[in-house]
């Protein structure tokens, strides 16, 4: 191992033993490029320096995290994979009394807001629970807000009509300053809560796991331990959808789920009972 990659390996262990954030597995290259720009911003000489840094000062342990956690999102981000969802996959759910779905990595919530416009327009959304994890408690306090920046909603209008909308989509929000607040009976049904891939439990018997951009930041033993993750998470026949550069197809699990859509990376948990 290069000097280098072990100084960002105490770095990794001095922010998971410090303050519980645990990068020590998440892909190489994109970690190592975005420690060196901090160290670079923070007009340091070394990483050592900077995990000397973040010991005494949280606010530095703030702005890596932030550094490596990636927080881009946009609503109705890959508009022809949430037509796909609106069109082909969200209709399957209606046989179900109660249908849940986890957003696993919401950032600051667009995802799921796309998500909650989809399902009221399809009639499903009253009897649909959402729910919006992540581990950075910064953008979880956003998302739980609901309000985005009002110059964004432009390209959401597009977003959302390519993918299948056609209501009036300021019917969804209102303007309050720069800001587009999003409409209460969205928000209704959706409960955010802090979670973390890497150390936490599953969530139980979600009919749909959305995990879209996310373990592509993850090395493969990582990934593995969240689609495991997922896998437990699922109830048989339930939808795990992907990012459009993630796939189970590296992993050991692809037997126990059948493809629904490859183009779109969505997958489908073989069910153990005949009536799936
Ligand atoms: C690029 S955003 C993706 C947001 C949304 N899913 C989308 O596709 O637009 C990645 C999100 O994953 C979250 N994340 C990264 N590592 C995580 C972990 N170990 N546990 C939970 N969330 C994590 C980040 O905080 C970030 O908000």
């Amino acid at each position: 191992m290069g000097e280098e990659s072990l100084e960002i390996e105490q770095l990794f262990c001095t922010l998971f033993e410090t303050y519980g954030y645990d990068f020590r597995h998440y892909a190489y290259e994109s970690t190592r490029r975005r420690v060196l720009q901090r160290v670079q911003h923070e007009e340091l000489s070394s990483i050592s320096q900077l995990q000397q840094l973040i010991l005494k000062d949280e606010n530095i342990a703030d702005a890596l995290l932030r550094d490596l956690s990636i927080n881009v999102t946009e609503m109705f981000r890959d508009p022809l994979f949430c037509c796909e969802l609106r069109q082909r996959i969200l209709p399957r759910l209606t046989q179900h009394e109660h249908i849940k779905i986890w957003h696993a990595g919401c950032a600051t919530g667009e995802e799921v807001y796309s998500m909650a416009i989809m399902l009221s327009e399809i009639g499903l959304y009253s009897k649909s629970q959402l729910f919006a994890t992540d581990f950075n408690n910064t953008v979880l306090d956003k998302a739980k807000h609901g309000a985005f920046p009002l110059q964004n909603m432009r390209s959401y209008v597009q977003n959302y009509q390519q993918s299948g909308g056609n209501q009036p989509f300021s019917d969804y929000y209102h303007a309050n300053y720069s800001a587009a607040i999003m409409a209460e009976s969205l928000k209704k049904n959706m409960i955010f809560a802090h979670h973390n891939l890497t150390i936490d439990q599953s969530f139980g018997d979600m009919n749909m796991i959305v995990c879209r951009n996310v373990i592509i930041y993850f090395n493969r033993m990582l990934q593995e331990r969240v689609l495991q993750l997922f896998f437990d998470s699922l109830v048989d026949g339930g939808f795990l959808c992907l990012g459009s550069h993630e796939s189970l197809i590296l992993s050991p699990l692809k037997n126990k789920f059948k493809i629904v859509s490859s183009e779109y990376k969505i997958y489908r948990k073989i069910s153990h009972s005949k009536s799936g």
